[in-house]
């Protein structure tokens, strides 16, 4: 059996990817070895009853015993150990959450429902390193894949709504703790004058009463249109991944597709929804559309523009925790014809993260 070093996996995505590889059984076709960069020799995660022994994970040698390596553990630690295992010749596969080596030559981006055949063929290329998209990106995709691949798109522009997990853990919490503190100064005050409760809750949003160290201000009650660093022309790297690792996943490097937005921080736990507009390449009845996105894969679920069936599920609330991403509101537009409009959720820590990882892995095996 492979030998398979998992780093990185206590954080978000790590821990979602061990609990996804025990559902699909995964470990039973592997030999799992568990690295940590500052807890080596200590008891590691029980899998299937067995304690798992920590490896250091700052170690080359003992990483490069290992056939296949993936990391959740961040893009800094990548910079530092993947140049490092080059320089002893390691030939095993690296498969990534980070984004560090997504845009580099010698890596390809992961979406097997989408490129399994230019992962097919990178793997015949000889190609070793393998990383997970970013995860509006990945879930876009997954929702409106079949569209790319019937080659439609002549652009499209993505408005996000991204939840908090995007951020990690402590934004997860950061948010519960936002809201919990909301609720104890809205409780008392509730059956009381509606523009008083208005006032002290907005007067506590503006306050510095509820913790916003991760994200800088509340996200409960709010919204944060900018996430991540600043790029060129004023987009945010976040926005600027859509156009640059979408065309990277679909093999357009030479032929890109445009595609631009605005990505949102929105409150919610860990999924991450999308609003769409498609500007088709040639007329296409909206029939054949909804076919496309009905066939595309078992994970894409179609859901009817009424709205009962948008209410219930294309909405964090549904897909949250399933590896389903909901496609809805899908209309031709008033802009013209060829304009459609479109709206996605996906699980941000599912087919946004972790399962593309472990289904790599499973194609190296
Ligand atoms: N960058 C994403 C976000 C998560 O902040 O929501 C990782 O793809």
């Amino acid at each position: 059996m492979k030998k398979v070093g998992i780093i990185g996996w206590r954080g978000m995505v790590g821990s979602v990817l061990l609990e996804r590889m025990e559902m699909e059984g995964d470990f039973a076709k592997i030999d799992p070895y568990f690295f940590s960069t500052s807890q080596a020799g200590q008891n590691g995660p029980l899998i299937y009853n067995k304690t798992h022994t920590l490896r250091d994970a700052n170690d080359v040698n003992e990483l490069a015993d290992m056939d296949i390596i993936i990391s959740c553990q961040g893009g800094d630690y990548t910079k530092k150990v993947r140049p490092a295992l080059d320089e002893v010749s390691w030939q095993g596969y690296w498969i990534d959450a980070a984004s560090a080596k997504r845009m580099d030559d010698d890596s390809l981006i992961i979406l097997d429902p989408v490129n399994k055949d230019i992962i097919d063929k990178a793997l015949n290329d000889g190609v070793k390193n393998f990383i997970g998209g970013n995860c509006t990106v990945s879930l876009m995709l997954m929702g409106i894949g079949s569209l790319f691949q019937e080659n439609l798109v002549e652009w499209m522009t993505s408005m996000s709504y991204q939840a908090a997990s995007g951020g990690g853990a402590r934004h997860m919490k950061e948010l519960l703790t936002q809201m919990k503190v909301i609720g104890d100064v809205a409780n008392p005050i509730m059956e009381g004058p509606i523009l008083q409760l208005d006032t002290d809750i907005s007067n506590l949003l503006k306050s510095e009463k509820l913790n916003a160290d991760c994200f800088g201000v509340p996200l409960a009650l709010n919204l944060i249109p900018w996430i991540d660093s600043a790029v060129e022309k004023g987009q945010t790297r976040e926005e600027w991944k859509a156009f640059s690792e979408t065309n990277k996943i679909l093999g357009r490097k030479d032929n890109p597709i445009p595609i631009d937005g605005t990505c949102v921080r929105v409150g919610a736990l860990r999924s991450h929804s999308q609003a769409l507009t498609i500007k088709l390449n040639k007329s296409v009845d909206i029939k054949t559309i909804e076919d496309m996105i009905k066939n595309f894969s078992e994970f894409t679920e179609f859901v009817e523009n009424t709205p009962e069936a948008t209410r219930e599920k294309l909405n964090p609330r549904y897909v949250s925790g399933t590896l389903k991403t909901t496609v809805g509101r899908v209309r031709k537009m008033n802009l013209g014809d060829e304009y459609l409009n479109i709206f996605t959720s996906g699980d941000q820590l599912l087919w946004g993260a972790a399962e593309p990882l472990r289904r790599m892995l499973n194609i190296v095996l």
